[in-house]
């Protein structure tokens, strides 16, 4: 039997062996730097930080049963003890009503499990026990084996002292003589305080439109959200929040729950028979297998589990942060984003040596630090339809190779990014015509394309290894300091012929493991390279993909007023410090909504800023108001990306009134911004007041854009603009106004 301390400690395992063999990821159970030592009193566990209390316990059944998850308690509070729960009926049996932390499907379990296996007997019953556990490096580790079958799993709790997260993930360990079959694996089964009163809060949407806030109340019934489609998708978000009923943006108590998993997930939200809420959260069961052999394991995403007594503002503010200290490379140092230029929206797919210096030079005029090439730049790639996979230069377009546009580009004092969608293949291209079985397919069945284009089965190990080699001479041979990593298409046909047919499901897994382990060789190898996350836009945004890339690209739509909802979906998981918003052209091409140079600055400066318009198209008027703009977003850049978000008018879809603050964690600056979509009646004050600030000490303020009403001091303390606040002055359609304050 191997040891289950040691798996831990390996963290997630690839199945990428080749180059990619023998590598050591550090991903998943990484500790965290302010790890809580958890308390342990016979046999209950207890994890106490100053945001939150996680407890349970084994009952006499040994059984692992929730406790409590929480508000903070007292160091001397009673724990409730772990009673095993009784039948209530010869329909309502004792499995249904123990709040299990990680429930096996057997017993007569009707509740939803987070395993369920089945052996070569056909047996499908698994009953957990107790059976140790140990703390190793800050983590508590509690081991539990089926009562008949040596099947283990060994759960992993942490929690990070500073924000209370708690960090939990699972690993199941074939110890029989023989394979089992996980059918369904999550992190855990999560127990809710009993409240008559929750609703659901989590993040739906489609291209273009992802990060759209949804709200249902919790009743009898299941509710599911998950990805189908072999990436974290744009139709739903695997972040989740509950509260009760009067949960506000800055008061009650809000539970929130997160996995990082890149690849097809599910979450659950159930009150079941008894009125109990429960919630799961891991690998998307649909569609699922994962046959282990004697002495195999498999590893659950981590599920990150937070609790606000500070409403919805409290709750992502404490996600955020822990997000930059624990999870983003270069943890606790995260690097703040340059701003940047992308080609995409301007040139599209028709990009040349002399086109794209063209716009560097401008690019470099107003302030922007990194020039980023996107698609067209390779192969045959002249439109969406060939080249995907041939990631040589197209010499028609660059004769001389990338060299001449890195060069000016880094001589006008940007560095340089370059767009590549690794994973994807189209039929019409060398890639394709050499390797037709490098796709995921099933033989002999039709391969439905999506914008013309397969998806390589980075489960192969050969596909893995050619990829991270063409990547690796990219980088080697070129000065690229950013890559823009896309992701185009869901999957379809999701076979591996290769793979014994009762092995072809674990390409669930093992793809997404071996994408994370590419990434994390390629970063090893170059370790100044920094990677965004893009997948059609938003498809590809997670805590998973999160630990290896350094900013995501959020929507495709770029469309000023659109994006302040889908903006504001985001920071409700996601820090606004990978939150890439570029400023395009007006009309939009999403809605050929016509807006104001300014108000579509406003809109992206509450993210990581970057440009993304024709340059070309710009008056000199135009250049002036950028110039400003870009040199206003680099005195406040680091408070908007590593500050506390206040949603103080949180933004919706159709809303009118739209604001947000941003405040450095030291309290010496503050970033306000306000919007107003159309006035009405003569309208013309927008009055706002702030949060977060020191109330004793004084503030100047600076207008960044738009105008404040007469009257307003040039410096106030923080108290003022707490109680009275700024009014702002809009009027007419698309307004927006900023002001920065700073401690004097
Ligand atoms: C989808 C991305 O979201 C866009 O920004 C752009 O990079 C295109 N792909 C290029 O094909």
């Amino acid at each position: 039997m191997s040891n289950g301390a040691d798996l831990l400690r390996m963290n997630r395992r690839t199945a990428c062996g080749g180059l990619l063999a023998g590598l050591a990821m550090g991903l998943a159970s990484a500790p965290a730097i302010s790890q809580v030592l958890p308390k342990v009193v016979g046999k209950s566990f207890r994890l106490d930080s100053p945001h939150a209390t996680y407890a349970f316990g084994v009952n006499e059944r040994g059984q692992l049963q929730s406790l409590y998850w929480g508000a903070p308690l007292a160091a001397g509070d009673p724990l409730p003890p772990a009673i095993a729960a009784k039948e209530l009926s010869s329909n309502e049996l004792a499995s249904t009503m123990t709040p299990f932390e990680f429930a096996g499907f057997g017993g007569g379990l009707t509740t939803e499990p987070a395993l369920k296996v089945t052996l070569p007997d056909g047996t499908r019953d698994l009953e957990l026990r107790y059976v140790d556990h140990r703390i190793e490096a800050g983590a508590l580790i509690i081991h539990l084996r089926d009562i008949t079958t040596a099947i283990d799993v060994h759960l992993r709790y942490a929690m990070d002292q500073s924000t209370g997260l708690v960090i939990r993930s699972a690993v199941v360990e074939n110890n029989t003589r023989d394979w089992i079959q996980v059918d369904q694996l999550a992190a855990g089964n999560i127990n809710l305080p009993a409240a008559e009163d929750y609703r659901l809060h989590y993040l739906a949407g489609r291209w273009s439109a992802e990060w759209q806030l949804q709200s249902r109340a919790v009743t009898p019934g299941s509710t599911v959200i998950e990805s189908r489609r072999g990436v974290t998708s744009h139709q739903a978000n695997p972040w989740l929040a509950i509260g009760r009923d009067d949960v506000a943006e800055e008061s009650g108590a809000v539970w929130f729950a997160a996995l990082g998993w890149s690849g097809s997930w599910r979450m659950t939200v159930d009150r079941d028979a008894i009125g109990a809420v429960r919630a799961s959260a891991g690998y998307n069961p649909f569609d699922f297998s994962y046959r282990l052999r004697p002495g195999e394991t498999l590893a659950s995403p981590n599920l990150y589990l937070g609790f606000s007594g500070d409403g919805f503002g409290g709750a992502s503010r404490l996600f955020h942060r822990y997000q930059r200290a624990e999870i983003l490379p270069g943890v606790g140092h995260v690097r703040p984003r340059p701003v940047l230029y992308n080609s995409w929206e301007a040139t599209q797919f028709d990009v040349t040596e002399a086109g794209q210096i063209a716009l560097a030079e401008k690019a470099a005029s107003i302030g922007c630090e990194r020039f980023v090439m996107d698609d067209g730049w390779f192969g045959a790639r002249d439109s969406d339809k060939a080249g995907l996979g041939d990631w040589t230069v197209n010499r028609r377009k660059f004769p001389n190779g990338l060299g001449p546009l890195i060069r000016r580009v880094k001589a006008l004092g940007m560095d340089f990014g370059l767009w590549v969608e690794p994973e994807m293949v189209n039929p019409d291209s060398d890639l394709y015509r050499a390797h037709p079985d490098w796709v995921i397919n099933f033989p002999g069945r039709p391969r439905t394309e999506a914008r013309q284009q397969l998806v390589l089965n980075l489960a192969r190990r050969d596909v893995c290894d050619h990829i991270l080699t063409l990547l690796d001479k990219l980088l080697t041979e070129n000065d690229i300091a950013f890559i823009k990593w896309d992701h185009n298409r869901n999957w379809s046909e999701p076979g591996w012929p290769e793979a014994a047919p009762a092995e072809q499901q674990k390409i669930y897994v093992d793809y997404v493991d071996n994408l994370y382990a590419l990434i994390a060789e390629l970063r090893r190898r170059h370790p100044r390279v920094e990677i965004e996350s893009c997948a059609s836009g938003g498809g590809r945004v997670d805590l998973g993909i999160m630990r290896l890339t350094d900013q995501v690209w959020v929507s495709d739509n770029t469309d000023p007023y659109d994006r302040m909802s889908i903006q504001d979906g985001f920071s409700r998981a996601y820090t606004p410090a990978i939150m890439m918003a570029w400023v395009t052209d007006s009309p939009n091409w999403v809605n050929k909504r016509s807006t104001p140079l300014d108000y579509r600055f406003l809109s992206s400066m509450q993210g990581a800023l970057g440009i993304g318009a024709n340059l070309h198209h710009w008056t000199a008027e135009d250049f002036a108001t950028a110039r400003a703009m870009i040199a206003a977003y680099k005195r406040i850049r680091s408070t908007v990306q590593q500050g506390d978000l206040y949603r103080l008018l949180p933004a919706r879809k159709e809303g009118d009134r739209s604001a947000t603050l941003s405040v450095s964690p030291d309290r010496r600056q503050a970033a306000l911004f306000a919007f107003t979509r159309s006035t009405t009646m003569r309208e013309t004050a927008m009055p706002v007041t702030l949060l977060g600030l020191d109330p004793a000490r004084r503030y100047a303020m600076t207008l960044i854009a738009g105008e404040v009403a007469p009257g307003t001091p040039a410096q106030a303390s923080g108290a003022f603009w707490m109680g009275r606040g700024v009014d702002f002055v809009m009027t007419g359609d698309f307004r927006g106004c900023a002001v920065r304050f700073d401690a004097v």
